[in-house]
């Protein structure tokens, strides 16, 4: 799969915006703030639906104008395909392919696969539970519809249930009906997305621990994940209508799928705690490069990747390591920003990598 090109209208700081994408390794230059972590953020449109950085799509429209497009042409298994997202307003959003309107998004995501490596994904290491949580979901959401629909329906209902809660305890009266309905959906959509994601750890894991070993050129430290979950070692039904009281009056649901967490280690040792920084690095970027072997896996087709400004994060051997790899036979088609294109232009040369550049300058982009 390919993005052949990208055409702007009203996003961002770019009025209006085409490229034409040549090769497969194409690179964005330019200052701070120019906006060439905006491209990315267009392409992650075209693949999701919705952008990566904010989650407004309100505050993408250009400043003083009222609605944005973007448009990609795909190729992909050897036919050009054309996706365009446009949004005018809220509930004016729409996402087309070949001119067909999706009526579910849903329906959308999975079909354009891509990882994005950005340096805010250092909060997969140092944040709490519900970033990674996120990240995972993101991943099985694009190979398994099921998954995303009973994510859905599981969410949806805990919220319900939470809201159902705190009214219990404001009135004093339980409807004990209407629990018991949100405790069945909840049960059976969370026992659903418990197997499914004990599934995916078991095939995860072998992919994450081979690419940190790929990157720290086989140091001998073993990367680890492991899966915690309420639903492990419990009656899921039962367990929830022994805590309602509990919960009523926390006015929140505290068992359940929504607090799962996946817990990172290097060498049996929680690598939060004890990892060092440059090992935390090569772990975000491990965890990526596992997300990307995953959904080629899953997908058949190869993920396009969008390098925001890592070259920031990582030491030279590591780069280079990083920069063979994604440009190796294996991967597809990579997008790199970079505000130093010599240091980039450098490792291109080095490693023999023939680019295309571009150089971004305020929401105009040259080559
Ligand atoms: N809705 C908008 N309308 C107009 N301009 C916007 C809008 N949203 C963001 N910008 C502008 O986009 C620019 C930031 O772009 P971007 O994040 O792509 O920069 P960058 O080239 O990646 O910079 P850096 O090297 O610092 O990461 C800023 O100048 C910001 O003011
Ligand atoms: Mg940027």
């Amino acid at each position: 799969m390919r993005l052949e090109r990208l055409q702007l209208g009203n996003f961002k700081n770019y009025a209006e915006a085409k490229v034409d994408f040549v090769g497969n390794v194409h690179c964005f230059f330019g200052k701070n703030g120019s906006g060439k972590t905006n491209l990315l953020e267009a392409i992650h449109y075209l693949s999701f639906t919705k952008g990566r950085f904010l989650s407004h799509d309100l505050s993408n429209v250009r400043h003083g104008q009222d609605h944005f497009f973007i448009k990609g042409v795909f190729e992909k298994n050897e036919k050009q395909v054309e996706v365009i997202c446009s949004f005018a307003g809220e509930r004016k959003k729409t996402m087309a392919e070949n001119g067909k309107e999706y009526s579910r998004f849903s329906e959308h995501i999975g079909k354009y696969p891509l990882v994005l490596v950005a340096p805010d994904d250092s909060e997969l290491i140092g944040e709490g539970g519900e970033v990674r949580r996120k990240f995972f979901d993101t991943l099985l959401s694009q190979v398994d519809k099921e998954y995303l629909e009973n994510l859905m329906i599981y969410q949806a209902h805990v919220r319900q249930r939470n809201s159902l809660l705190r009214m219990i305890a404001e009135r004093g009266s339980i409807d004990k009906d209407l629990i018991d309905s949100y405790n069945e959906k909840i049960v059976t959509s969370g026992k659903i997305l418990f197997a499914k994601r004990s599934e995916f750890v078991k095939e995860y894991l072998p992919l994450l621990a081979s690419r940190y070993n790929f990157l720290t050129e086989g140091l001998s430290e073993e990367a680890g994940m492991n899966y915690e979950s309420d639903l492990i070692d419990i009656d899921f039904k039962k367990e929830l209508q022994l805590k309602l009281d509990r919960d009523i009056s926390l006015g929140r649901t505290s068992i359940g799928v929504h607090r799962d967490d996946f817990l990172f280690t290097l060498n049996g040792y929680e690598l939060k705690r004890y990892g060092s920084q440059g090992q935390q690095k090569s772990f975000f970027i491990a965890l990526k490069l596992a997300e990307f072997d995953y959904l080629k896996a899953h997908r058949d087709v190869k993920p396009l990747v969008l390098l925001d400004d890592i070259f920031d994060k990582l030491d030279d051997g590591r780069i280079h390591q990083l920069m063979r790899l994604v440009t190796s036979g294996d991967f597809g088609q990579i997008f790199i920003t970079d505000a130093r294109p010599d240091r980039s232009l450098e490792v291109l040369k080095k490693e023999g990598i023939k680019s295309q550049n571009f150089f971004v300058e305020d929401g105009s982009i040259g080559k």
